[in-house]
């Protein structure tokens, strides 16, 4: 059948992009990775990652001058892009404002070029 066929070849078609896409990915990080180069964050307790989560938020207060105080991260996901890339929601109390302790949670990208020491806040938005 026609439309059989072409739905067989879609697939090949998605599947062969998507194959391709896993091993170059793979070959430069050399770890497990979703399609799309992103993985899952296990661990969002690991000292690494919070590092980058209190990174995220005391680069974001100083550069728009707020007072958000970091409680613990929500989720994360990262990729290897150079460095790496971090895609991390925060999730943040407003520090300055006593009566209102209800947490928010925040998305931060952060790039994280480990061997040059260096950290670069790319994005921060919220409260989603
Ligand atoms: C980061 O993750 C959020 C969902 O948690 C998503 O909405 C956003 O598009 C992601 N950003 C990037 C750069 O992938």
């Amino acid at each position: 059948m026609p439309s059989d066929y072409h739905f067989l070849l879609f697939t090949i078609l998605m599947l062969s992009w998507g194959f391709t896409f896993v091993k170059i990915t793979h070959a430069v990080s050399g770890e497990t990775v979703l399609v799309n180069g992103w993985t899952p964050i296990k661990n969002l307790k690991n000292t690494k990652v919070v590092d980058v989560g209190k990174f995220a938020v005391a680069r974001h207060n100083f550069e728009d001058k707020t007072r958000l105080v970091f409680d613990h991260l929500v989720n994360g996901e990262t990729r290897s892009q150079g460095g790496t890339e971090y895609n991390i929601t925060i999730a943040a109390n407003e520090g300055d404002n006593d009566d209102d302790d209800t947490m928010k949670n925040y998305v931060a990208v952060v790039f994280d070029i480990s061997f040059r020491n260096f950290m670069h806040l790319a994005s921060f938005r919220g409260p989603v």
